[in-house]
């Protein structure tokens, strides 16, 4: 089947690498950006770019508000398949997760895979997982759950700022006077180009390049897996719908990503 063709895959490539996007958080809760009850139909993107964040931050952070509110007012928990991906990770089959969601959850899994799955009240308390660094994890569009002063580079976490935002602090504010802005990538924003060379390269080096849950309709979604693809590694794209790069891939599982992963761990496993 295909899935044993990519378990087989996985299991000779010297360098696998997983990309992800919002499908592989959707079973946790969180909101796409597109499709049915996607964010980008309730909201409007034009009000969210970088441009209008620099021209007009306070309006920006008014509109932020009731997107972060939207996105993540309640507290999301990694699914089965997050869980997945952080202990092929753990085990170096895979050399990577890159991803383009904010959520933080990927981290929030890693840090669990690596304690054998247990997280004291405490530590999620203070969402050190959320907001821990893991090598194997890359989140090229940031993490919404932090906000960084535009002046003096501070991270601290998003949701005292944006209540303080909501009670009418209007941009919110850093002790030293600057601007906070989302840590993350905006539209119309650079990706910080070590990141971008980073997934470029993990791209280019892949011998198994797995696209899991993201429309790859946006950049550098839609060039990733064609750098795999053209420098000759297996694509495997698990996505409930088509995506405009399916004819690169050698597999195409469209089903829920918490069905597909565990399934491949077992014969990844076994193998
Ligand atoms: P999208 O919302 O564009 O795509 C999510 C994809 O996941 C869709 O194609 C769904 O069919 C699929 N999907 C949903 N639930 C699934 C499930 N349970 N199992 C499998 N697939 C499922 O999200 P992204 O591709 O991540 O950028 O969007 C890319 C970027 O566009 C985001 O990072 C964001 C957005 O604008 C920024 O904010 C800069």
């Amino acid at each position: 089947t295909d899935l044993e063709h990519l378990a087989s895959s996985i299991d000779d490539a010297e360098t696998a690498v997983a990309f992800t996007g919002a499908g592989i958080s959707a079973p946790s809760g969180v909101p796409t950006f597109r499709g049915d009850d996607g964010v980008w139909d309730a909201f409007d993107e034009g009000q969210f770019t970088y441009g209008r964040f620099q021209r007009d931050p306070a309006g920006f952070w008014a509109d932020r508000v009731d997107l972060y509110r939207t996105m993540f007012d309640e507290e999301y928990e990694p699914n089965a398949a997050h869980g997945v991906l952080a202990e092929f990770a753990r085990d170096d089959v895979l050399e990577s997760v890159l991803t383009q969601n904010t959520d933080g959850l990927h981290a929030k899994a890693a840090t669990r895979a690596s304690s054998g799955g247990e997280t004291g009240e405490a530590e999620r308390e203070t969402d050190a997982d959320e907001f821990a660094t893991h090598e194997s994890i890359l989140e090229l569009h940031g993490n919404a759950r932090r906000v960084r002063c535009t002046d003096c580079g501070t991270r601290v976490g998003s949701d005292p700022i944006v209540e303080r935002a909501e009670d009418g602090e209007l941009p919110p504010r850093c002790e030293c006077g600057g601007i906070y802005k989302p840590d993350v990538v905006l539209f119309g924003e650079q990706l910080p180009k070590t990141v971008l060379q980073r997934a470029r390269s993990l791209a280019r080096e892949s011998d198994v390049f797995l696209a899991i849950g993201s429309s790859l309709v946006v950049e550098p979604a839609a060039s990733l897996p064609r750098i795999a693809a053209s420098n000759g590694a297996t694509v495997g794209i698990v996505n409930l719908e088509s995506t405009p790069v399916d004819s690169v891939a050698d597999v195409c599982l469209r089903d829920d990503v918490t069905t597909v992963l565990p399934r491949l761990q077992e014969l990844v496993d076994s193998s």
